[in-house]
């Protein structure tokens, strides 16, 4: 059990819009500000800051691990607690999440073009992307509003999520996905886990516009990142990111970007950092997009005078989005942390992909963009080879096997690193000639 003794005293939180700043209560159901703007959970750092120290945090890591282990104790995004939702043990819908290797290997990084390259596997969380940490947050604050259904668009590991702590919490699940446009695993993941499962003649946008309609007007809980409390749980990664670097930060951490929650979650996690004497310094942030789903890079280039949307198309169906709801949010976090933005062909993600498959890690095509993104902001100067860089795979090699199945066999004519499987008769001597072919 919980290994803590010390009482905690009241935590004060509450929405705040990152555009006027008017702030609401928590427990009132709000996605936005009545000025239209988004909200943050909003933290008293002042008075937390007596209270959070990195030997807190170290201290919980001592954790045992085991069966009936309070999840404030072994998740990864719950021992940052005061910093993200102050729930307590008997409310928390959890797996648990987080705890996620950080992973380098040579070949791969000098593929990249630097010294070492670590890679934080976000796909390694308990439904196979980084999506838990904001899932176990919303439904568990779904709990506490006590949500009768709850609901999301997505284009799949969302979706997948919400399907499986949704089922945890047992509150039903209603999805909005695009038809046709969600990697097979995830879809199998939101049947699976017993989701009202939408299909939308549309694409993500579409799917967006409406979820946000139905919860409004039907009172079903939105758990899109539009609701501050899942990117608090986003934050996690940051924090784990830090602590695992023993609050030594990395120079860079490099992330695909569709939505922009996670954009929007690191800065916030850093800039709260910073602001707790956690860390010194921070990571500067750099946001990858998929050449043809990238709104936010096209804007980036108008330094925001312009806020550019689009019909997204990219074989990373993942950050297949033309309209991302984070915006405002993710130029805060540039703002934050001097970041960058910058995107990457299809081709580019592909063979990234393969590099990071190839090497035992494996990943889905959307969190090869962080990889692909990398290796470009490297060959262009702007990250230099000594620094150290944290790239964030979002999503597990499992999620999407058509698309890596794909590249494999033949439909991608340019791919760098195709490993096409063998026909042959069932003979000894046709075995023969492989092996001595091959090896
Ligand atoms: N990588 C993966 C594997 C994702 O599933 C997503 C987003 C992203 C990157 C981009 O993250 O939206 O925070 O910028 N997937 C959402 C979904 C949109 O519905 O599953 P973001």
């Amino acid at each position: 059990m919980s290994q803590e003794h010390t009482p905690q005293p009241p935590a004060t939180i509450s929405l705040q819009c990152i555009r006027c700043g008017c702030t609401y209560p928590t427990d009132v159901v709000r996605y936005l500000c009545d000025c239209g703007g988004l909200l943050d959970v909003w933290h008293d750092l002042e008075a937390l800051r007596p209270q959070l120290s990195r030997g807190l945090f170290d201290g919980r890591l001592s954790g045992a691990p085991g069966p009936r282990v309070a999840p404030t104790t072994n998740s990864g995004v719950w021992r940052y607690r005061e910093l993200i939702l102050p729930a307590t043990a008997d409310t928390i819908v959890s797996r648990p999440e987080g705890n996620t290797p950080l992973y380098e290997h040579s070949r791969l990084s000098r593929w990249v073009g630097v010294e070492t390259l670590f890679l934080k596997h976000e796909g390694e969380n308990p439904t196979g992307s980084f999506k838990d940490r904001g899932m176990t947050v919303g439904v568990t604050q779904a709990k506490l509003m006590n949500a009768q259904a709850v609901a999301c668009a997505s284009t799949g590991n969302t979706s997948a999520s919400l399907a499986a702590y949704a089922a945890l919490a047992g509150i039903p699940a209603l999805i909005f996905i695009p038809a046709g446009k969600v990697a097979a695993g995830k879809l199998a993941q939101a049947l699976a886990y017993g989701a009202h499962t939408l299909q939308i003649q549309g694409d993500f946008d579409d799917a967006m516009s409406l979820v946000r309609q139905v919860c409004d007007q039907m009172g079903v809980y939105l758990l899109n990142s539009l609701n501050p409390f899942r990117l608090e749980g986003q934050k996690s990664i940051v924090l784990e990111i830090l602590q695992g670097f023993s609050w030594q930060p990395p120079d860079w951490i490099v992330l695909p970007a569709g939505n922009l929650g996670n954009t929007a979650a690191f800065g916030k996690a850093l800039y709260e950092a910073q602001q707790l004497g956690l860390v010194e310094k921070i990571p500067r942030i750099a946001a990858v997009q998929a050449a043809g789903a990238s709104p936010f890079y096209q804007s980036y280039q108008t330094n925001f005078a312009e806020r550019i949307t689009l019909k997204p198309s990219t074989i990373a169906t993942a950050i297949r989005i033309g309209k991302p709801v984070s915006y405002e949010r993710a130029i805060r976090t540039l703002g934050w942390t001097n970041g960058v933005v910058t995107s990457v062909t299809d081709q580019e993600i592909m063979d990234a992909k393969a590099m990071v498959d190839n090497v035992g890690i494996g990943c889905e095509p959307a969190s090869a963009a962080a990889v692909a993104g990398a290796r470009k902001l490297i060959a262009e100067g702007v990250i230099m080879p000594q620094e150290t860089i944290v790239g964030i795979l979002t999503g597990n090699l499992l999620k999407d096997p058509a698309a890596t199945v794909d590249y494999h066999t033949g439909v991608w004519p340019e791919a760098q690193f195709a490993n096409p499987p063998v026909q042959l008769e069932p003979t000894m001597e046709a075995v023969r000639q492989v092996i001595e072919a091959k090896l």
